[in-house]
């Protein structure tokens, strides 16, 4: 098989790259190792930048987002037994955050690539990346028992923080940069009413708890925990005992229960590589960067990252000119270490860390007070927040 540029991965990025070039009329083949069903289904992501819903409208695949999706216009931060507002919008000039499932914008790119004839090859084995500094690169692979390779002129790797793609870079091309934090988040699905309008960033003496939602009768709870701990061990009495507790009935405000659907545990980590590069391979999304979850941050980074990367192929493709290609790398990373320093501050404002002294502890509650009572600190977290301009 022969395409212009062969994209390992289907998540977001990948499915989102494949789609950009489509548009620019550039081919691709999207090789990804899971079933389309277990895409579809994975259950991560909720919030959505003002920069990701303009580009998936702007780009024919909004739609079922705009029905389904809930604009929501602010944030709440909890701490010392109060509730403060962040006004996204009044703050930025009218920016705001999209909650839709990252498995349900996940289904609206299948779909679209799909009906446009678009190749993606699921449950694709043992894929390897092979020639990336020549003009012909190949990604080889197994289907139902086939030895397979895809001859391509661009290899994008677009295969998440465990892909095969980032160590294709040789060793002595790249640098890695790493912070391994001391938290977990437990998250959880359930069936019940909404509990507040717009998500809670809760910081609490016995840790971290965010209240989001996924639809008017799902969900999406997390709260702090030991990134060893075992699911097993979290009885549903016991999550909602914690839940309660750290979310406390402030002014009146009461958590709504229901049946636990799901449960999982994530570590939460920083992670980038440099450059996101190396002859024709192109990292993109959780390939090159991962972020904590605390700031919302890792898909919207991984769409601005194919935007940024299908308006270079696009300007090689039409002229010949390698600009774009050649400052891929540096126009994403500026992007990224932003986006990096913003979770790892919400991340600091917000979670318990066990080393922290008393003294810290009280700093933490500075730093909220005069967050929630400065508009010039009130308008740094929401434009970051919202998301920085795509360069
Ligand atoms: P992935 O989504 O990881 O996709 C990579 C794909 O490549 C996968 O489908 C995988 O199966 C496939 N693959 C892997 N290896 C291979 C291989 N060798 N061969 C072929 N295919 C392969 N981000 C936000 O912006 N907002 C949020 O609210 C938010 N909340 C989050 C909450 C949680 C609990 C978690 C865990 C993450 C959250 N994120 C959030 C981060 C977001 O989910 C990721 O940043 C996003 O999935 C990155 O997309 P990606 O396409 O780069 O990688
Ligand atoms: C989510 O709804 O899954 C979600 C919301 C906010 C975050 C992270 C995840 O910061």
């Amino acid at each position: 098989m022969r395409t212009q540029v062969g994209i390992v991965g289907a998540g977001p990025a990948g499915l989102l790259l494949s789609h950009l070039l489509h548009l620019e009329g550039i081919a691709s083949v999207v090789l990804e190792s899971r079933s389309r069903e277990e895409i579809e289904s994975t259950i991560r992501a909720g919030v959505l930048e003002q920069g990701t819903v303009d580009l998936l409208d702007r780009t024919g695949v909004g739609a079922r987002m705009r029905r389904e999706g809930a604009i929501h216009h602010g944030i709440n931060l909890r701490f010392a037994g109060r509730t403060h507002r962040i006004d996204l919008r009044g703050l930025t000039g009218g920016r705001s955050i999209m909650l839709y499932a990252q498995h349900e914008v996940i289904k609206d790119l299948v779909q679209a690539r799909l009906l446009a004839g678009g190749e993606i090859q699921f449950e694709a084995e043992g894929v390897g990346i092979e020639g990336i500094d020549g003009r012909s690169p190949r990604i080889r692979y197994r289907k139902d028992g086939q030895e397979l390779e895809v001859t391509c002129d661009f290899v994008a790797g677009c295969d998440g923080f465990h892909g095969v793609s980032r160590a294709a870079i040789p060793g002595a091309a790249r640098s890695e940069y790493q912070h391994l934090y001391p938290f977990g988040w437990f998250g959880i699905l359930t069936r019940a009413p909404p509990s507040s309008d717009e998500l809670i960033y809760a910081r609490h003496e016995r840790g971290f708890a965010l209240v989001s939602t996924r639809s008017p009768q799902i969900q999406r709870l997390y709260f702090q925990c030991d990134p060893q701990d075992d699911e097993a061990g979290w009885s549903d009495a016991r999550i909602w005992e914690e839940m309660h507790a750290r979310l406390e009935n402030v002014e009146g405000w009461r958590l709504s229960e229901g049946p636990i659907l799901q449960k999982g545990i994530v570590a939460l980590r920083s992670f980038m590589v440099e450059p996101m590069q190396h002859g024709r391979l192109f990292l993109a999304g959780d390939a090159a960067h991962i972020v904590p979850a605390t700031g919302a941050k890792g898909l919207n980074l991984a769409a601005a990252d194919v935007l940024v990367l299908s308006r270079a192929l696009a300007e090689f493709f039409r002229s010949g000119k390698t600009e774009l290609l050649d400052r891929y790398s540096a126009t994403c990373l500026r992007r990224a270490w932003r986006a990096q320093r913003f979770s790892r501050w919400m991340t600091a404002l917000t979670h318990r860390d066990q080393t922290d002294d008393a003294f810290t502890r009280q700093l933490q509650l500075a730093e909220l007070e005069y967050l929630t009572s400065s508009r010039a600190a009130s308008t740094a977290l929401a434009e970051n927040y919202v998301g920085l301009p795509i360069e």
